[in-house]
């Protein structure tokens, strides 16, 4: 039975000072953010931040993203490089997380970070996002608002769909223009990527002035970002890639001149498909059938929809 009547807020000022509240008093609201939607909770609430990995069911060994309004907030609570300040003066706010070592009196529960040294901390780019932020005043601990595993949400009726009930509230902000997660990288030690995301990694690395290492060389003490878990984004159905047609029984997702029952862009915009990516994954899951996705290319921001594809289609556990 679900335990909550989940409220659906206005991105006014009612509604934010109604999320606030909420978290202030240790409760769940899901927000949206310029990748996907949040499930977030005060991030130095322990109890609260339990309630996240309750909702969703996600192992307790994944850590969560601390959400803060500027990079002065960030410098608070972890180390700051050099290379943490160029990144954070090229991309923030935007959709590019970064994780760096734990400064001593952080006050954030261990939970978010899984025990680990290190914090994973963004500064999103969303108005409503930024103005939640603000009405809170304090770290938001928000991974993805789907139960773990699933088919992350761009929509708050996606929200709805996997955690309703389970949670006080979700923000309705429309859907999320980036449309995938942020990227992820680690600067505990050598740059490395642990996630591609809405930020290409080729522009990350023009901002560095270097290349970014392979995820398996940040520290070998540390588990890399969401991914790693090879199955992710499952939809219920199958799926298949790189298919030029549609077989007997499938739905298509298209890409450029392969048109599906749904088309992540038809001019090829990697743009348009990374935001269309989750909505039209969600849509032709709910028709029961298997789905055939068409190859979209590897560059830019197609390397973190192929990412997101190939975990969609990897054998379930
Ligand atoms: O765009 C996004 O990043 C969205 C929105 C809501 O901000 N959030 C998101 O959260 O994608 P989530 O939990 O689905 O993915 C965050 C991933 C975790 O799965 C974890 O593997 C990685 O970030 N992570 C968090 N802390 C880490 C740390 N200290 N070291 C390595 N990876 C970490
Ligand atoms: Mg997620």
């Amino acid at each position: 039975m679900p335990e909550f009547d989940t409220e659906l807020l206005a991105p006014d000022e009612g509604g934010l000072a109604r999320a606030a509240a909420i978290w202030r008093a240790g409760g769940l609201v899901a927000l949206p953010t310029e990748t996907v939607y949040g499930l977030a909770a005060d991030a130095r609430q322990g109890r609260a931040v339990a309630r996240i990995f309750a909702a969703k069911e996600r192992p307790r060994f994944n850590p969560l993203i601390v959400h803060l309004p500027d990079a002065a907030a960030a410098r608070q609570l972890a180390d700051w490089p050099r290379d943490a300040a160029r990144l954070a003066d090229a991309f923030w706010p935007g959709p590019l997380t970064l994780v760096l070592p734990l400064r001593p009196g952080h006050g954030l529960s261990p939970l978010v970070t899984a025990d680990l040294p290190t914090v994973a901390l963004r500064v999103p780019a969303h108005d409503v996002a930024r103005a939640a932020l603000h009405a809170f005043g304090g770290p938001l601990a928000a991974p993805s608002a789907n139960p773990s595993g699933r088919i992350s949400p761009t929509t708050a009726a996606h929200v709805l769909s996997g955690l309703g009930g389970r949670i006080e509230a979700v923000i309705d902000g429309g859907p999320c223009p980036v449309g995938v997660e942020s990227t992820i990288v680690s600067l505990a030690g050598d740059p490395a990527l642990l996630r591609p995301g809405g930020v290409p990694a080729e522009a990350v690395e023009a901002a560095l002035g270097r290349p970014l290492a392979p995820p398996e060389a940040a520290a070998p003490d540390r588990p890399g970002a969401p991914g790693q878990l090879a199955s992710h984004y499952a939809p219920r159905a199958a799926v298949r890639l790189d298919a030029t047609e549609r077989r007997a029984g499938e739905v298509l997702l298209g890409f450029g001149a392969i048109a599906g029952d749904l088309t992540l862009s038809a001019s090829g915009d990697l743009a348009e498909a990374a935001a269309n990516l989750f909505g039209h994954l969600h849509a032709l899951d709910a028709r029961g059938q298997p789905i055939a996705v068409a190859p979209v290319p590897k560059t830019g921001l197609g390397q973190a929809i192929n990412d997101r594809l190939r975990r969609a289609a990897a054998p379930r556990p």
